[in-house]
């Protein structure tokens, strides 16, 4: 069912329909959210890719439990997805990596994400100096980037509907599977 909204979204307005809100929860206790980008669903997984000593990616080594959550103004509907977060395989990783293009290759290397950077000038040259390194070969994944993959253990579609009557179908996983219940609006 995601998979169907998702290509409806992306079919009546491609941008962004693959932006997709993060939000993580340092030790002790405080949420934080950001976006990044679906990379699909693999093995009934939602994948990300990002920079493993990030700020998101502290907080996911600490506590693994997050939520996803697209909304597509095109259509009038929010997907939420909450569970566990595990690293891909490197496999996956190297592969996903080995077919970005170059600059996004060389900007992964050069970019210490979520550290405090004096300038852009510091970072335009690290970005010389990761160009350099890498010069005529092809860039590997740096060991501190890659995948991620959020198990879902709580899935809710919310469509929007008149006179705030809206839609929602919430699906949680227990022992037995899927139990799907719907939810006042
Ligand atoms: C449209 C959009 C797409 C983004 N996609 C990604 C992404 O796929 N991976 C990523 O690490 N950051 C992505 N970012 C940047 C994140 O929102 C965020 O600034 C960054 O990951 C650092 O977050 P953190 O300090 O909480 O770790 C995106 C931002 C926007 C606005």
């Amino acid at each position: 069912m995601f998979e169907h909204w998702f290509i409806e979204a992306h079919a009546l307005d491609p941008r962004f329909a693959d932006a997709m809100t993060l939000a993580t929860v340092s030790v002790d206790g405080r949420p934080s959210a950001r976006t990044v980008l679906y990379k699909g669903l693999t093995e009934g997984a939602v994948c990300f890719v990002s920079n493993y000593g990030s700020r998101k990616g502290q907080q996911l080594d600490a506590n693994p439990q997050a939520a996803l959550v697209f909304f597509w103004s095109s259509l009038n509907r929010q997907v939420r997805f909450e569970g566990r977060v595990e690293r891909a395989s490197a496999d996956w990783s190297d592969r996903y990596f080995a077919a970005r293009a170059r600059s996004s290759q060389i900007g992964a290397w050069a970019s210490a994400q979520s550290q405090v950077i004096a300038s852009r000038d510091v970072l335009e040259a690290r970005i010389a100096e990761a160009e350099a390194r890498f010069r005529d070969q092809p860039v590997p994944r740096p060991p501190f980037w890659g995948g991620y993959w959020l198990r879902p253990e709580r899935v809710e579609f919310w469509l929007g509907q008149d006179a705030r009557l809206h839609d929602r179908y919430s699906y949680r996983t227990d022992a037995s599977g899927w139990q799907s219940e719907r939810l006042s609006p």
